[in-house]
């Protein structure tokens, strides 16, 4: 069975999700509240953060951590063994394509293949749901992987963290996705400084 989906996103009043100063505190505190079984990143989130895993601490894997996917079919993500010893992650899985570049011969990354020229999301949350018994997976993304897994119908849930500012350009939290979706209220929180917590239930 398909994992349920959800979408964490911090974002300004007019839906970028750059541009401005997130309160990370509170975004990755609010994270955890779902418990996820696999974190599914874009691999533009991980590259935006590769020097810092770099100089990290690296205390190892979290045995009752989350399994950390990214959907990286141009094989552009290089610190994964940074990125399991970061002490958030039980372990990491690469997620290919038939068309992705070869990996380095002596390469222990976990990898599962799917899709031809890009990584085929659907079945990638069924192989989650099946095989790694995933009841939810939490994706992490600038809006581009959000984006494609709306216009896919793969996700359940939003959560969109809004700050007080409009930033005019840049990319927003649903990517390129521009159908319609009919969205179920869940619940909303005024925090201080104006932050404003929206989660809404996909419906259909
Ligand atoms: N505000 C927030 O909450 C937040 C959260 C996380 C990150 N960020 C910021 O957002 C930026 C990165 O986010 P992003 O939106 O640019 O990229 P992203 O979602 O992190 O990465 C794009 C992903 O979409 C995949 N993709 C695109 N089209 C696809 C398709 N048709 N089928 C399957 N996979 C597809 C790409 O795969 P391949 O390219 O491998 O094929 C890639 O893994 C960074 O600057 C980061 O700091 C913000």
């Amino acid at each position: 069975m398909r994992p349920h989906v959800v979408g964490h996103l911090a974002v300004s009043v007019d839906g970028a999700t750059a541009g401005f100063d997130v309160d990370l505190a509170r975004f990755y505190a609010m994270a955890t509240l779902w418990q996820e079984d696999v974190t599914l990143v874009g691999a533009d989130t991980i590259l935006a953060q590769e020097a810092a895993v770099r100089s990290a601490p690296q205390p190892g894997p979290r045995e009752a951590g989350p399994l950390l996917a990214v959907v990286d079919s141009r094989a552009r993500v290089r610190e994964w063994e940074g990125l399991r010893n970061l002490g958030h992650w039980s372990d990491v899985l690469a997620l290919y394509a038939d068309q992705t570049p070869a990996r380095p011969p002596d390469s222990t990354t976990p990898e599962l293949v799917t899709g031809y020229d890009r990584v085929d999301l659907a079945e990638t949350l069924q192989w989650l749901g099946k095989r790694r018994d995933a009841r939810v997976v939490r994706v992490d993304t600038g809006g581009t992987l959000l984006g494609v897994l709306l216009e896919l119908g793969l996700v359940d849930e939003l959560s969109l963290l809004i700050h007080p500012v409009v930033v005019g350009s840049g990319p927003r939290w649903h990517g390129d996705f521009t159908g319609r979706l009919d969205l179920a209220p869940a619940n909303v929180e005024v925090f201080e400084r104006g932050v404003v917590w929206l989660r809404y239930c996909v419906s259909g």
